[in-house]
């Protein structure tokens, strides 16, 4: 269980309690971290979905655990407010004794430089090789490899594929997507990745805040039941095939398609998804969820069996690695 991983981030455990908008609410993040593997904060999660001032959801996960977690970090340039705020937030995150963050998207540079000061370490997320070289390039420490079996936005590629793309950069490597029982993260670990970051698992439990149609709806999900649709953030996402999702389709319209492709409109087209789909979130949670409701997952869905608490999770995937 002793892995670059372990030794820089300082957790018992190869496991990472992915970032998650909307589901990384503070205590689920802090019961990831507290039962040895790494639980990441994701700072729009934490302010604008669940409703804390930043600085006090970091000190409130810090009440509940004393033991690392991460931040992540996405770096897209969607506009200078947003850009500034995440910086103001990666400072107050190392201020407040976060060493480890993950970024997503966009140049990491920015936040390498800040970390590195601190002597912190950074993971960036990776789909293939050239954006694993444009991050090294970039000072970060280890990739996250997403590949095609991912919740949220998957990659295209298989975990052995992305493996043998990315062995020889020399670098911790860890398996993003498909992990939902301790035999995947035990193939995981053989296959030579450096840990796991797990996201739909996590969502099955009792400490993650979402609703129990949400939780249930994984437990009975099979991998043939998981889609790729345009129509949440304008890129494809992963979720589960449900009623709603098979009569709205899953393609954008050829305009929308236009302008989010476009270099000049990409990213205010990215900007008003993320807006509209907040704004969505925030109705399902306020208002209770309809059947409406999109239900990110990824095809680990299918070794998920049961709704379960973050601790006993993490304690049998642990005790399967070391059996
Ligand atoms: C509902 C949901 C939301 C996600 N949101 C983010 C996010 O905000 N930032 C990020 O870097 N990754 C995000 N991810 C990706 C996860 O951190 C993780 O890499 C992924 O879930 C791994 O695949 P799995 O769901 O099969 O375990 C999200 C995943 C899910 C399922």
């Amino acid at each position: 269980m002793n892995t670059r991983f372990t030794q820089q981030s300082g957790v018992a455990y190869p496991i990472i309690c992915g970032a998650m908008y909307p589901c990384s609410n503070p205590e689920l993040v802090a019961a990831a971290s507290e039962a040895g593997a790494l639980g990441i904060v994701q700072p729009l999660s934490l302010v604008y979905v669940h409703g804390y001032d930043y600085l006090e959801g970091l000190r409130y996960i810090r009440s509940l655990t004393k033991k690392p977690y991460g931040i992540n970090v996405i770096v897209e340039k969607s506009s200078r407010i947003y850009e500034r705020r995440m910086q103001e937030w990666v400072d107050i995150g190392l201020e407040e004794g976060c060493r480890f963050f993950i970024t997503a998207l966009g140049n990491p540079r920015w936040v390498v430089d800040k970390v590195k000061k601190a002597n912190g370490y950074v993971y960036h997320d990776v789909t293939e090789r050239k954006w694993a070289l444009k991050a090294l390039d970039n000072g970060v420490d280890g990739l996250i490899c997403v590949n095609n079996r991912a919740g949220g936005h998957a990659g295209t590629k298989s975990p052995l594929q992305l493996r043998e793309e990315l062995l020889d950069l020399g670098v911790p490597l860890i398996c993003a997507g498909g992990i939902g029982e301790p035999a995947d993260f035990v193939q995981a670990l053989q296959l030579g990745y450096d840990g796991v970051q797990m996201g739909t698992r996590f969502i099955a439990t009792f400490e993650c805040a979402e609703k129990d149609s949400y939780k249930q709806a994984i437990v009975k999900a099979e991998e043939n039941d998981i889609v790729l649709t345009e129509r949440v953030t304008g890129v494809p996402l992963s979720v589960i095939r449900t009623p709603y999702v098979e009569k709205i389709g899953t393609k954008v319209n050829p305009l929308s398609r236009w302008l989010l492709q476009n270099r000049w409109t990409k990213s205010w087209m990215r900007l008003w998804y993320a807006i509209v789909s907040g704004w969505r979130f925030k109705q399902i949670t306020l208002k209770g969820g309809s059947s409406k409701d999109y239900w990110q997952a990824g095809k680990s869905v299918e070794g998920i069996q049961a709704v379960e608490h973050v601790g006993d999770i993490i304690k049998k995937f642990a005790t399967a690695a070391n059996s």
